[in-house]
């Protein structure tokens, strides 16, 4: 385990406990009594209750480990979920989105009503090229209100989508394109991103030039600027997206594959993680009901991650929208024009539910609590978190300045691969404690392991498990069967292996304590060591180049490179510059290394393994554990010299 005593010892002194308020609930969607619950009734009258089906499922689920499959017998369609049933039900000018453009004059209301013609716009266009059931389609675009048009336009023909984060570089949206062979990909133009504009078609011409299996490219005119368009194979989305006459929902098996997204492991290669239709709606859909005790009429709800990510999918498109809420979609960044921008946002629009990530939360405590003392955020009545383990400070910090001391927090755990959340506290019930995510979700069985596979009693560390399946689980990563059981069920066996380190307290709540493996966690993203160092070896002066996590304050983590150059060159800023940039249009500007430490050698053992530990020592500047393993002890000290000549450097 990489977590380090000191770790456990803060989070043992964290005795703050918050009670969930009388009114609060006496309303909550989730009552005491969900947790009685039995598994198998709980997730049947889940999946009858959230979900309406063309025809209904026959057998709730079958368990073949490591494969699940759930909800079998039944038809449905994922988009109609999300939309006819709505409009059909008389909710069609009920407001889906209150959408924000980051230049601050654009703003527009979509309706569960607009957003069913410009679904059936999109996909009759992208019937007519030819997108039926099974045709893969790629998705690199921005938060505008047409990147969940054009998932749902998937999912209305049955086409799996992968959508690809709008950060991301030339590089790994061919890599996504190439590996799940997409025949369209949907972009635009650009986008805005502080006040400039991303350049996502020159970025998607780049990637299409190597994806000989993507025949179109629809382009959604975004900013405006002309962007070069390729005969035969470009068309804009305004010239596609025409035809308004009904266009079907496909009626889909449960398991037919919703969408791929593609997550960071411990290799170079993405993993492309498989989501299929049935399970991953009803888990979704039931989690943000319960989670976020969205009542579809009163409230407001705001995720603010981004659409690329699994909490844009889960938590922005496909659980809010089957449970028919209206939520806010903003394109740009919290700090444009102004640091106030999200509670002007908030205010504005009386935000009740806002979803966020502790990194987020960082950054607006730096800036300090006085932009949102500027806006009226007294319609907050819930807050949530995700994607990394929150410091006590800053769960403190966002209960105080932003929650007004009243709304309760629900810390969320969930992965990509889980697709749904499962681990947290259910508002109304749970008494929260600043750092703990709490309790696995109703009918979500989660433990903590040793190395020997025991479960560990209260107060002990260990591996984060999931002992059953749940419905909203993986299906494993695309077309790698054996990387799948390798990562996820070779440790312990038909007992899933989060990658997560976690204690349980004496009341059974869980501490998230980070993964154990070689992925970074920066700004609730995750990354691979390994990535970023095939990223710099690219680079054709780099030899060898080794990759590790610091602590950061607004990050959570920061990526440390450490670097040897070809012919026992010596690194300068310059070089440092450019390796960092090689990594930025390799893998996307969020996995630049913050540091670089160029060394004439990395510590490796005798059998030429390189000590990823004793960098990890050196990056977060702690005394060297053992090295007696090393094959030449006097590296590490060269290493630990130059980091700290480095570090002044970026002081
Ligand atoms: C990893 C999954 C889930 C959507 C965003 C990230 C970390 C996530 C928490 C939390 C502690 C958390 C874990 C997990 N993580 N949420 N509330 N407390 N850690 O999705 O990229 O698949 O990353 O994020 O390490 O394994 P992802």
């Amino acid at each position: 385990m990489e977590t380090t005593a000191q770790d456990i010892d803060t989070l043992f002194l964290e005795e703050r406990r918050f009670e969930p308020s009388g009114d609060f609930a006496a309303r909550a969607n989730a009552q005491p009594e969900i947790y009685d619950r039995d598994f198998e009734e709980f997730w049947e009258s889940e999946g009858r209750e959230r979900v309406a089906w063309f025809e209904p499922f026959t057998k709730l689920y079958e368990w073949d480990p490591p494969y699940a499959k759930w909800y079998l017998g039944g038809k449905l369609n994922v988009a109609w979920n999300c939309l006819d049933k709505h409009v059909e039900a008389g909710r069609g000018s009920t407001v889906a989105y209150y959408w924000e453009g980051e230049p601050e004059d654009e703003r527009r209301e979509v309706t569960y009503a607009d957003l069913l013609t410009e679904v059936t716009k999109l996909a009759n266009g992208l019937k007519a090229l030819g997108v039926g059931k099974g045709t893969p389609v790629g998705i690199y675009m921005g938060m505008v209100p047409e990147t969940p048009v054009a998932m749902l336009a998937c999912a209305r023909l049955g086409a799996p989508h992968t959508v690809v984060f709008g950060g991301f570089s030339a590089d790994s949206l061919a890599g996504r394109l190439q590996d799940m062979e997409c025949e369209v990909l949907i972009t635009q133009d650009e986008a805005w991103r502080r006040g400039t504009t991303v350049p996502l078609k020159k970025t998607a011409d780049e990637a299409v030039a190597e994806s000989p299996s993507v025949r179109h490219v629809i382009v959604l005119r975004r900013t405006g600027n002309v962007v070069p368009m390729e005969d035969g194979r470009d068309q804009w989305w305004h010239d596609v997206a025409t035809d308004e006459s009904e266009c079907p929902a496909e009626p889909m098996d449960p398991e037919d594959l919703l969408y791929l997204l593609y997550t960071s492991g411990t290799t170079a290669k993405p993993k492309g993680i498989a989501h299929t239709t049935a399970g991953y709606l009803v888990g979704v859909a039931a989690t943000h009901h319960y989670i976020f005790d969205l009542k579809r009429d009163e409230d407001v709800y705001w995720c603010a991650a981004d659409v690329g990510w699994v909490t844009g999918h889960s938590y922005i498109v496909y659980g809010p929208l089957c449970n028919g809420a209206t939520s806010v979609l903003y394109e740009g960044t919290p700090d444009y024009p102004d640091r106030d921008r999200w509670w002007a946002i908030a205010e504005r629009y009386g935000v009740t539910i806002l979803y966020t990530a502790p990194t987020a939360i960082r950054s607006h405590m730096k800036w300090g609590p006085e932009h949102a003392e500027k806006h009226d955020l007294s319609k907050l009545r819930l807050l949530g978190s995700v994607g990394e383990p929150i410091n006590p400070e800053a769960w403190i910090w966002y209960h105080d300045h932003i929650g007004g001391s009243r709304c309760p927090i629900v810390d969320t755990w969930w992965q990509t691969e889980t697709g749904m959340i499962m681990i947290t506290p259910l508002p109304g019930i749970t008494t929260t404690k600043p750092g703990s995510a709490t309790k696995p979700f109703p009918g979500v069985d989660a433990a903590v392991f040793n190395d020997a596979g025991e479960e560990v009693g209260p107060g002990g560390g260990g591996y984060l498990v999931l002992r059953r399946p749940w419905p909203a689980m993986l299906r494993g990563l695309y077309k790698e069967h054996d990387r799948y059981v390798e990562t996820y069920w070779s440790k312990y066996p038909n007992v899933y292996f989060a990658g997560d380190g976690a204690r349980v307290d004496e009341d059974g709540d869980f501490w998230l304590l980070g993964r154990v493996d070689d992925v970074m966690n920066v700004a609730g993203h995750r990354i691979s060591t390994i990535e970023v160092e095939s990223a710099l070896v690219d680079h054709q002066e780099v030899a060898e180049a080794a990759v590790a996590a610091r602590n950061d304050a607004t990050t959570g983590q920061a990526i440390v490179a450490f670097v040897t150059l070809k012919g026992g060159a010596e690194g300068s800023v310059t070089k440092l510059e450019e390796l960092r940039n090689h990594v930025a249009r390799k893998i996307g500007p969020i996995a630049k290394p913050a540091n670089i430490v160029f060394t004439p050698e990395l510590p490796k053992t005798r059998s030429g393994k390189i000590m990823r530990r004793l960098l990890r020592d050196v990056a977060e500047n702690r005394p060297l554990g053992d090295t007696t393993t090393l094959a030449d002890p006097t590296v590490v000290d060269e290493i630990r010299s130059r980091g700290a000549e480095e570090q002044s450097k970026e002081d």
